[in-house]
């Protein structure tokens, strides 16, 4: 066996091909609860109700699709910036395996009602300790990896990596802590406030970390390598990741304004909450001027416009969440599909894009081609997926702020102008266009799989030797 003057691609491979498969399906089931909302006779017996396949939806889009788009590329990134194979080809397979049960059991367990309560901490404690044990074995195959490295320097993507596995092993214990009583119920150990508290730290921090820092890992990659440029300012890399993980930590309290949280907590929440502008901001220019000198790439590439067009909308986003996390804007935001529309932007814009980019990118060269079987199809789900997005986060947009309006409006004798049902029938035409969005995006997903599938059936599994000599940089 040659493994060891290889790189271990076949985990990758595995990986990049899942993030594709719960993509589709994740996404399918955000349609469906999307078409639930317009019509509401789709939801059918208890195990297709739109309860229970809400948290189907988001479990599978933040953790199978994104989570199996992280181990991906975490793991190609980790052995070509570090010119070494993975430290265990056997541990990197049981994560890989792993991960998939638990996915599995997700798909089973959320259908039949059992659930933990808690927004994606959903899963129940069996599952939850399962989910523990896969992590401890990815933070040793990605630090023991790191520890055995042939290059000295740590390139900034590892760190981003790095925070985000320490980081969710940190949330996932705390928030998860649990009590059962039987081996499908478990309650939390928090109470109260605390609870929310926790909860909600968690919450935030699940988009910090899992949402952003890991994708910024891959945004640090994946954009120079594509562009062929090296990334605009290393330095501003370094100040973006110390600023932007000491500041997410206390945001947390911004999901929980005018709450029974004490009033203090909040008003640190949405401070800290705009603070974070600044080093998203720092992020995003980071990852768009590393295309100066290379901005024509843009009208011939369309991996490259997945990439660049993904930090255009996690711009918009992480604009938009510091100014709802103001206590007056959250008061017309929050519960309504604003925060949907906020949501999506980040998730199908920034999170969406930079890893269908960053899989558009590995596929050839995880299986010896030159390129992807077809650009033109690849411009496709480019448009199709874009145009989704708009249509989803405008048309929320809309609703939100209608909803927010309606329920405020108030007769000059006091009382209010509409009844609720009112503005859940304002809404209709609003919720309408966000399935035709997501239905777009989902046919971009599927353009994608037609794509992938035919250029792994052309091409031949392949694990590139790693350099004889450690090179002073990276390949
Ligand atoms: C075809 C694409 C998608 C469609 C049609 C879709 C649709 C939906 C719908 C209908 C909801 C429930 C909204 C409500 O309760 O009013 C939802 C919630 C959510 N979706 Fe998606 N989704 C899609 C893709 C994604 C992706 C790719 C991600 C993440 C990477 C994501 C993350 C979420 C999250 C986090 C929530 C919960 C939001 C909250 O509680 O505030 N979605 N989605
Ligand atoms: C500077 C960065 C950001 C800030 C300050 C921020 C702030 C906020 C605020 C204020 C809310 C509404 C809370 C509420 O009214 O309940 C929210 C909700 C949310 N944001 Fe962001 N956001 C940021 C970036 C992002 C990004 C990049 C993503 C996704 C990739 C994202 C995902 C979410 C999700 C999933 C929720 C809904 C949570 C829930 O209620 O279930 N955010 N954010």
């Amino acid at each position: 066996m040659e493994t060891q003057s290889t790189y271990n691609y076949k985990v990758v491979r595995q990986f990049a091909v899942m993030t594709v498969v719960w993509g589709i399906v994740g996404m399918l089931v955000g349609v469906i609860i999307a078409a639930q909302l317009v019509w509401p006779e789709l939801n059918f017996g208890p195990w297709f109700h739109f309860g229970r396949l809400r948290p189907l939806h988001t479990n599978a889009v933040i953790f199978a699709f994104g989570g199996c788009g992280l181990f991906a590329t975490s793991y190609y990134v980790v052995q070509r910036t570090c010119n070494v194979r993975l430290i265990s080809d056997k541990l990197a397979a049981f994560t890989f395996w792993g991960w998939q049960l638990v996915i599995l059991l997700a798909a089973i367990s959320f259908p039949l009602g059992y659930t933990f309560g808690k927004e994606y901490a959903e899963l129940e404690w069996p599952i939850k300790v399962l989910i523990t044990i896969i992590w401890v074995v990815y933070a040793i195959v990605f630090f023991g990896t790191l520890a055995i490295r042939k290059v000295k320097h740590i390139y900034v993507a590892n760190w981003f990596y790095g925070a985000f596995i320490l980081a969710v092993a940190l949330l996932h214990i705390v928030n998860s802590a649990f009590i059962p009583v039987s081996l499908t119920k478990s309650y939390s150990v928090y109470s109260g406030a605390v609870d929310a508290m926790v909860q909600w730290w968690y919450g935030h921090n699940a988009v910090g970390f899992f949402l952003t820092a890991a994708f910024l890992g891959m945004m640090y990659y994946f954009v120079p390598k594509q562009a062929g440029r090296p990334i605009y300012s290393y330095r501003l890399s370094v100040v973006h990741f110390w600023a932007l993980i000491f500041t997410y930590m206390w945001a947390g309290p911004h999901h929980l304004h005018y709450t029974a949280l004490p009033d203090w907590t909040q008003s640190v929440g949405m401070v800290f909450s705009l603070v974070l502008l600044a080093p998203s901001w720092g992020g995003m220019i980071n990852g768009i001027m590393t295309l100066s000198g290379a901005w024509h790439k843009l009208r011939t590439d369309p991996v490259l416009k997945f990439l660049i067009v993904s930090l255009s909308f996690y711009g918009m986003s992480t604009f938009e969440g510091p100014m709802m996390s103001i206590k007056t804007v959250n008061a017309l935001s929050h519960y309504t599909d604003w925060g949907i529309g906020h949501v999506h932007s980040g998730a199908l814009g920034w999170v969406g894009f930079i890893t269908i980019g960053s899989i558009y990118y590995l596929i050839p060269r995880l299986w010896g081609r030159e390129q992807m079987f077809s650009l033109k199809l690849i411009e496709a789900h480019f448009w199709l997926a874009t145009v989704g997005v708009v249509l989803y986060i405008a048309s929320m947009w809309i609703s939100g702020v209608t909803q927010g309006l309606m329920w405020r409006a108030l007769n000059p004798d006091g009382t209010l102008t509409y009844a609720f049902i009112e503005s859940v029938k304002a809404t209709y035409p609003y919720l309408t266009v966000r399935v035709i969005g997501g239905l777009l995006y989902l046919v971009g997903m599927l353009v994608m799989a037609y794509n992938v599938f035919r250029t792994i059936s052309v091409g031949k599994a392949v694990d590139a030797k790693i350099p004889a000599v450690a090179a002073h940089g990276h390949a």
